[in-house]
């Protein structure tokens, strides 16, 4: 029988030196970036649904992010450049995640077979985490690369034709369900992992932040299928003058246009 000196020389572990501090700092860089990046999808969600409050209030938030009622004048690229920000703490997130992922099919089977067998809900959880953040990776990167280069191609109408004449709308409603998932999951988990919120019984504290993530997923879900729905009826009413772009009332009526219709006016 070996001793446990001679099994830590047999699986290598003798090689890998002293403890390093490195595994929970890349953790808390995790949990960081992930906080960051669900700060910045509260702060889009509601941006992006401003246009339940019609086009002018979207066209307002567009022109805002374009520097307009700073500058007097719009510069799309300042879109870019915080699309640039995000994207690199988006991919910074992805890749620490991934070092938790199944590196294998036997792997992926093996955690499989130990849900089965523990059946804890926290545990369906994480999994949830790693389908969705899946997803993301991929859609969630493809929107960012076109906002990061068609930056002027957003706004009441240009959004509402990429949705619904451009066809993007099946991404989006796929993409807008994982974030909510994600997004939600993430923050309950970060909630259990550092403490928050748990008061003095845990298994209670555990239950209460339970209620509230389902919550939180009904209510963003909500919101963001009425926020697509306006996008795609905008969509809709405008699909035989797709490209042309929105102009505010105030707008029109400081240059009137050749046609009221051409310049996105109700006749
Ligand atoms: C600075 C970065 C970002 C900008 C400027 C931006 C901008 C926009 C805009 C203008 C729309 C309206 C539809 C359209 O024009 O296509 C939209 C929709 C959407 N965005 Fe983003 N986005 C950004 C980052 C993200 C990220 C990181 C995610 C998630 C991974 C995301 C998820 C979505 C989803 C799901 C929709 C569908 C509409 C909805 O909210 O229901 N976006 N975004």
């Amino acid at each position: 029988m070996k001793d446990n000196k001679a099994l830590t020389v047999d699986v290598g572990l003798d090689q890998l030196g002293g403890k390093s501090r490195l595994p929970a700092r890349l953790d808390l860089a995790q949990s960081l970036s992930g906080l960051l990046l669900m700060l910045f999808m509260l702060g889009h969600m509601f941006f992006v649904s401003s246009i339940l409050f019609g086009k002018d209030a979207m066209y307002m938030v567009t022109r805002t992010f374009e520097g307009y009622y700073l500058f007097g004048k719009s510069y799309p690229w300042l879109v870019s450049l915080a699309v640039a920000c995000i994207l690199i703490l988006f991919v910074l997130h992805a890749g620490l995640a991934m070092r938790k992922f199944p590196a294998s099919y036997q792997q992926y089977k093996v955690f499989l077979a130990h849900k089965s067998v523990m059946k804890h809900s926290d545990t369906s959880l994480w999994l949830m985490q790693v389908y969705t953040g899946f997803l993301m990776l991929f859609l969630g990167s493809a929107h960012l690369f076109e906002m990061f280069f068609h930056p002027e191609k957003i706004g009441p109408y240009a959004s509402a034709d990429r949705l619904w004449s451009d066809g993007h709308w099946p991404f989006s409603l796929i993409l807008a369900i994982a974030v909510v998932l994600h997004g939600s999951i993430g923050l309950y988990r970060l909630a259990l992992k550092w403490g928050w919120l748990q008061g003095a019984d845990p298994e209670a504290g555990r239950r209460r932040l339970k209620v509230a993530m389902w919550l939180i997923i009904g209510f963003f879900l909500m919101l963001e299928m009425a926020t697509l729905a306006a996008y795609m009826r905008i969509g809709i009413e405008h699909q035989d003058n797709a490209g042309e772009r929105y102009h505010s009332v105030s707008e029109v009526e400081a240059s009137p246009p050749a046609s009221t219709v051409e310049m996105g006016l109700p006749s």
